[in-house]
This record gives structure tokens, sequence and C-alpha cells, in this order.
């Protein structure tokens, strides 16, 4: 019995190791696992042994299954793998020839309205600025007035990065952690936009776990309301192409402005769709939420370790997606994030076609 198994354990082995194809492997398979298979009669056996013989038979018998078993699972692996290997490399692509005929890409919506912003702040002075996405809750929160009890830390819907830190981390959850990353790492004046990717746990047809938002922030001497005014219309004009803009300041609250305004634009009815312009107390008009504003809390300067009574400023944030949406006329966010070909050649830009204020930042 026992020169019988070795025997059979050698062919079994022996088989798996010729067989080339996985038609030929699964023979083996049958031939020694199958309802008729080999090592299948073999357990078949044990019940029919005696106490003593089955404990000599029985972990014998199993290990060959055990050994037979492995060795058909890692046959295959590597057949999968070579399989695999040879097809990437009959598919090669080269990404040195030349684009044939029309480049059949498009500039994504997101991508096309970040050039634009940074176009138009570009023409009113202001420089781009960046931040981390992973980032400390000092910044993210903190240093913006928003102190660990404060309940807009639970509004926000916070991803937590997991482990030990030196203080927690999270994906930042709005752009505002920039002004911060500004203040501490530039001397005033400061006139900066932040563009990018923000974080939160919140998915339906007008939000996404992550989406895009757009931060401005000025600290200077005598800063005010009024330059905060000029500045988002201005900005909301050349952006919409319109002249008729009409802002509305709405009294609000943020922890890290004080006074806060949140900015409506006007729009009017036309085909059943919102157009951008006039004023929302028109008749037929309405007003929509743009934008969220206000000056500098003392605070937040004093946290960047500025002294509030010689920097002021304003600041204000947005959502990217949300201003591509209202521009170009898509009623829902998750398809910006699908990567299906249709949506992006339909709502695409073309590469060419960057925006400059000379040009038109419409497209
Ligand atoms: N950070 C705010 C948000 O994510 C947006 C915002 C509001 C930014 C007012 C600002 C501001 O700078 O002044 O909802």
């Amino acid at each position: 019995m026992t020169t019988d198994l070795d025997t059979l354990r050698g062919e079994l082995l022996a088989a798996i190791d010729a067989a080339t194809a996985l038609d030929a492997l699964e023979a083996v398979r049958v031939q020694a696992l199958g309802k008729q298979g080999a090592i299948t009669g073999l357990l078949k056996t044990l019940g029919k042994l005696t106490p003593e013989e089955r404990q000599e038979q029985g972990p014998r018998i199993h290990s060959l299954r055990e050994a037979v078993t492995e060795a058909l699972a890692s046959r295959k692996a590597a057949m999968e793998q070579a399989a695999l290997e040879a097809r990437l490399a009959s598919e090669t692509v080269d990404m040195t020839l030349p684009v044939d005929g029309v480049a059949p890409g498009s500039v994504h919506p997101v991508s096309q309205v970040m050039d634009e912003l940074a176009e138009i702040f570009a023409d009113l002075g202001f420089a781009v600025a960046t931040g981390p996405e992973v980032e400390d809750d000092w910044h993210n929160f903190t240093a913006l007035n928003i102190p660990e009890t404060h309940p807009a830390r639970a509004m926000h819907d916070t991803f937590y990065i997991a482990g030990e830190h030196e203080r927690p981390m999270v994906l930042r959850t709005h752009t505002s952690p920039v002004q911060i990353r500004t203040m501490t790492s530039q001397k005033p004046p400061i006139r900066i936009i932040a563009p990018g990717r923000v974080y939160r746990s919140d998915s339906d047809a007008t939000h996404t776990p992550m989406f895009h938002q757009i931060e401005g922030l000025v600290i200077d001497k005598g800063i005010t309301l009024g330059h905060l005014k000029w500045t988002l219309e201005t900005f909301l004009k050349a952006f919409f192409e319109r002249d008729d803009i009409v802002l509305r300041l709405r009294p609000s609250y943020f922890p890290f402005t004080e006074p806060s305004a949140e900015v409506d634009v006007g729009f009017t009815w036309k085909d059943g769709k919102r157009v951008i312009g006039g004023s929302g107390d028109a008749p037929g008009g309405g007003w929509m939420e743009v934008l969220g504003s206000g000056m500098v809390h003392r605070r937040v300067i004093e946290a960047c370790g500025l002294d509030p009574e010689e920097w002021q400023g304003f600041a204000f944030g947005t959502g990217v997606d949300r201003l591509a949406m209202l521009k170009y006329g898509m009623d829902d966010l998750r398809p910006f994030f699908d990567g299906d070909l249709r949506w992006l050649k339909h709502y695409g830009f073309s590469a060419l076609d960057v925006p400059t204020l000379s040009g038109g930042v419409g497209a």
C-alpha cells in the first residue's frame, strides 16, 4: 500500500507538471479527485479498514490528496500568469507615436472649470496655492476656529485616517485648510485661490464622497466687505460671461469668518431651465446660492501667528463641480466621476480649447 501511494503520488505530480494546457490539467484533476478518481477511490476504502489500519492509512491518503490539490492549483496559477504575460506582450501600445487624426480625448469639465477659475483670478492678481488632501485636524478644523467640541466637525462627515499620529489625520473636508497653510508659510499681503479635491462621507445625486472646491483668500491692510463683494461680482461676471449678474449677500454663519455671508446669484427661467443673470427678485426670477464667504475671523488670523489689528481679509469657498453643473447644464453630479466616455464626449472640452480672458473662458 505504501509503495502504491508513493507511485501514485509520483505519477500524478508528473502528469500535473507535464500538463501544458488547462484542459489537460483538468483531465488529471478528474483522474485523481473526480467521482471515479484514484484518490477518491482510496478515500472510500478507509471505511472498510480496521481502526488501526485507518489510523495508519488515513493521514497518508489525506496528505496525498492535499499534495495533488496544491500542485494542481499552483500549476493552474502558473498557466494563467503565463497567458496574461503573453497577452500583455502582444498588446503593446506605442505612446510615443504621433496622434492619428483628430485627438479622441477630451478635457473633463472639472479640469476645464478649474482652468477657467485660475485664469479669471490670475487676472485679478491671485496666485494658485495647494495643500495636502490628507490633512491634520489642526489645519482642517482647529486653526479655522472649529474646536474639538464644535458641531461643525460632525456636520462635515469627516473621513478619519486610521493609526497613531501626532495629530489626528483626516481627508480634508474642505479647501479652507489651505488658507492656514498659506498664512503660516507666506508673509501678507496674500491673494490666493486654492482649488482641489475634498472628501466627505456623503453620497446621492448631488453629493459624492470626493468632490472639488475652490477657496479664495485675501489678507492685507484695510480690507473690507466692499472688496469681497466687488471681487465676487467681478469673478461671477467673468465666469458666467454676463454683465447682468446680480448678487445677494445673505447673513450666515461660518466658524472661520465674522461676519459671514452666503452669496446668491439671480436667475430667470428660460425653456424650463435656469439661466443665471438678472435680479432674482424680477418677475419669474429666483436666487441661487453659489458661495460661502466672509471676513476672516480674527482668531484664524491669530492662529496663524499674525496680528489681527494689523492684518484683515476676506475668504470665500464654493464647489467647483457645482459651478460646472450650473454653467454647463448637467443635473446629476455622479456621472462626473463615472469615467463614461459617452458622457465625456458630450460634456468634455477640446484639449486645444484653453480658456483665456481674451478668447473667452467659456470655451
Ligand atoms: N469651507 C466651507 C465649506 O466647505 C466653504 C467656505 C465658506 C469657505 C465660507 C470660506 C468661507 O472660505 O469664507 O462649506
